[in-house]
């Protein structure tokens, strides 16, 4: 097994040539793009590796030639320059792998090892194979581009920005990064900006040193340097004040993160996974999410998409957790195959946790082995049989909606509830006196620095009520 290897720099070549070698390949050298295409035209290699900036042009953007000459050979690209457009065309040829460097060469090794292998199973199954050990469940098309995109980001440190409505698994596939990338080793740190009060996100995120602020009655260490080696997973960004914003986008420019009421700048290694169920554009438009931080966060975007867009894997999932609730001690049920086209059909607005959770409640619920569509249809609750009388025409019914699509974590429920009661509450009232605090302070019969007050906390720009789009 020959690999071809397109690389200017001579140390490097050297290096990799060893380390191919003791992966028991032969490696056949060049240093430019012109030698490259007349080599492919010549003989047959298993993969190419190849730099990005060579002598006679881009090592990306010619990989259509060698496309053309060899279809199904793996190209493993290498590159000194570690940012979002090379990251981003290296992904668009399909490259098998993108490497930053510095790179450990034992990991290039390995991994043209494992394309070669791959190589072989792509010609068979037609498809990229999956990653081998990804906790996530669906092989339809769009999930197949999330898994490449999870691909990509494993072997670098490039910033990830996971997007998707509530329930599509975000935080699911931060871990999954984490895990399968090369920091598995560190820590995996998850912070819900939306579920700490606004004064303290700084606190949590960078620490404190004793005294800095009534209550500061010891030393924190913020969630920054607990992710050390590790990464750092923001969960709900679109959530977070303006002023933390701020401190968050110095920290990632610099590298650096300052404890409140602390004087030393600290250095931090950590990989920043960043994820929201909010569309930031209309939000850096309105002026509420900084568009410098939106550029820092978007280095590679990985957009989930919503359930009701991918009904195939549907049977799937719900098998899945048909089986982690017998994993649990719930009963062990079978799922018969019109009982899954049924749920199939079902609309989930709260995605794959509105699944799980109906799916749990099932697994409790159902009195036979083989759970049957007509075992299914009594317990769809009315909103997602799309009937009148829907459960969100009654509070009651809307909280029990809403704790089964959002599920929040034990010990912030009642906050977590109250803001999610609040929220929609004060936008209504505001739309009705046409954003006029002081009418809506009237008509609600609170004080109007209490609404300004929550309103600040909550996020909830009065302006943007009114101002059209
Ligand atoms: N593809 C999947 N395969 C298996 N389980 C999944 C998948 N996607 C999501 N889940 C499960 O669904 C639940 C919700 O996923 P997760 O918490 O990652 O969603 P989220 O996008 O972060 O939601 P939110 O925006 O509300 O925070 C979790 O229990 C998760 O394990
Ligand atoms: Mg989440």
């Amino acid at each position: 097994m020959t690999v071809l290897l397109v690389e200017d720099d001579a140390s490097i070549a050297i290096v990799i040539t060893a380390a191919l070698e003791a992966e028991g390949f032969s490696v056949v050298r060049c240093d430019s793009i012109a030698e490259r295409d007349r080599l492919l035209g010549e003989g047959n290699y298993s993969a190419l590796v190849t730099d990005v900036m060579l002598t006679d042009g881009d090592g990306i953007e010619t990989i259509g030639a060698v496309r053309h000459a060899a279809p199904n050979m793996p190209i493993i690209i290498l590159s000194a320059q570690n940012t979002l457009d090379t990251a981003v065309r290296a992904s668009d040829t399909g490259a098998f792998e993108y490497f930053p460097k510095p790179f450990d060469i034992d990991e290039l090794a390995r991994t043209v090892r494992q394309a070669v292998g791959s190589g072989a199973a792509r010609e068979d199954m037609g498809e990229e194979a999956p990653v081998a050990g990804l906790p996530l469940v669906g092989r339809s098309a769009p999930m197949q581009a999330v898994y490449r995109m999870i691909t990509r980001v494993l072997r670098n440190d490039l910033t990830v920005l996971v997007l998707g409505e509530s329930g599509t698994g975000k935080e699911l596939v931060a871990e999954a990064i984490h895990q399968l990338g090369h920091r598995k080793a560190g820590p995996f740190v998850a912070v819900n900006t939306a579920a700490i009060p606004a004064e303290l996100i700084e606190s949590e995120l960078f620490g404190h040193e004793k005294g800095a602020f009534t209550g500061a009655v010891a030393r924190h260490v913020g969630k920054f340097e607990q992710a050390e080696g590790g990464t750092l997973f923001l969960d709900e960004i679109g959530d977070m004040p303006m002023q933390a914003q701020t401190r968050l986008l110095r920290a990632l420019q610099s590298g650096t993160i300052r404890r409140v009421g602390g004087r030393d700048e600290i250095r931090v290694d950590v990989r920043i996974v960043a994820a929201t169920n909010r569309d930031l554009e209309p939000m850096i438009a309105a002026g509420t999410f900084r568009e410098d931080l939106f550029y820092r966060l978007n280095v590679v975007p990985i957009t989930l998409p919503p359930l009701r867009e991918r009904a195939d894997d549907i049977p799937a999932l719900a098998r899945h957790f048909l089986g982690l609730a017998a994993g649990e001690g719930l009963p062990r049920h079978v799922l018969a195959d019109d009982a899954a086209a049924l749920v199939a059909r079902q609309p989930w607005r709260g995605n794959v946790r509105e699944l799980r959770n109906f799916i749990y409640r099932l697994a409790l619920l159902a009195r036979e082995d083989v759970i049957d569509a007509a075992t299914v249809a009594p317990l769809l609750a009315p909103a997602s049989r799309g009937e009148a009388g829907s459960a969100e025409t009654t509070l009651e019914g809307a909280v029990g909606q809403w704790l089964a699509v959002n599920d929040p974590p034990a010990g912030i429920i009642y906050d977590s509830a109250l803001a999610a009661f609040e929220r929609p509450l004060f936008i209504t009232v505001l739309q009705r006196t046409g954003g006029n605090q002081l009418r809506a302070a009237q008509v609600l019969g609170i004080n109007r620095n209490t609404l300004r007050k929550r309103l600040h906390e909550l996020g909830i720009d009065p302006l943007d009520i009114v101002r059209p789009g």
